[in-house]
């Protein structure tokens, strides 16, 4: 335990389940001031009560709730210093089976909303005095994927399409807001043992006739450095990237892995 992130007044999407809630625990652990956010309210008010930290209720898709949960920040903090953009769905579907709803939905949520609540909370930090102790106004982090380099494999293609856009838009981000002083960067997780990969290996078990687990075996089974990943592997990276000690870094997309990326 540490207090490196004291201080610092934090916005987590998704936070309510896998790498964001790992990411709200250690985050919080560190020192940080923490807003939880996701689609699920239960969830994100059941972890802030743990923690002793705020939450709110609100789909990223939705302009109305991007707005309100920004809002909510600012009338707790009247700033925000950081913001894990990380909510997100992930759904296996064979390229020749992918339907125009489909591609929607999952570019609706895993890009369209990233890059929404990325802007409004943009908007807001550059109106900002920086943050204690240090050059920056606010720092961005969002939830990439290695996906975005390596593709989905033959049945993710919309989901590894919106993951290449969130790391476009980092960049672009990193560019655009640099005279503001914020920052923005990305995370990309390899195969992390969180809810989202139990629907992936149900779904793609069922495609292949698989039984539970198969298809997160076979995954993790090409892991260089020999085990699955976890959530709490990519909070110390978001931890990291939430931190002062990555204030000179901007426009990265930083691979947490287990080297799943390079195969073996
Ligand atoms: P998860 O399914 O455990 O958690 C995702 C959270 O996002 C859930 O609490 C869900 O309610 C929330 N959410 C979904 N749609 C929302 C919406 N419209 N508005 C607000 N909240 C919404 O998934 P996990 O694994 O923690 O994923 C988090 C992020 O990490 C996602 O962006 C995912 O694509 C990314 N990622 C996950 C990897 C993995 O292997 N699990 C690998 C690489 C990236």
């Amino acid at each position: 335990m540490t207090d490196r992130l004291a201080g610092i007044h934090a916005l987590i999407t998704g936070a309510a389940s896998g790498i964001g809630a790992a990411s709200a625990r250690r985050l919080a652990r560190e020192g940080a001031r923490l807003l939880l956010a996701d689609v699920n309210g239960d969830g994100a008010k059941a972890l802030a009560d743990e923690l002793g930290q705020a939450s709110v209720q609100a789909d990223v898709t939705r302009s109305a709730d991007i707005e309100r949960m920004l809002d909510h920040a600012y009338q707790l903090w009247g700033r925000l210093d950081v913001l894990l953009n990380n909510a997100g769905i992930a759904e296996v579907r064979p390229l020749f089976d992918v339907t125009e709803a489909e591609w929607d939905r999952m570019l609706a949520i895993n890009l369209r909303a990233v890059f929404f609540v990325l802007q409004g909370a943009a908007k807001r930090m550059r109106q900002q005095p920086p943050i204690a102790a240090s050059e920056l106004r606010g720092k961005l982090i969002q939830t990439a994927s290695i996906a975005a380099y390596r593709g989905g494999n033959a049945n993710m293609a919309h989901y590894a399409a919106s993951k290449a856009g969130v790391v476009s838009i980092t960049r672009s981000a990193a560019q655009a807001l640099a005279a503001h002083r914020i920052t923005s960067n990305c995370v990309c997780p390899g195969a992390v043992d969180t809810p989202m990969w139990k629907k992936i290996d149900a779904e793609w078990g069922a495609l292949e006739g698989w039984q539970t687990g198969e298809a997160w075996k076979r995954r993790t089974a090409l892991i260089p450095l020999g085990r699955p990943e976890t959530a709490e592997d990519v909070a110390g990276l978001v931890s990291f990237l939430a931190s002062r000690d990555s204030d000179y870094m901007t426009g990265q997309a930083v691979n947490i892995d287990g080297g799943l990326v390079m195969g073996n």
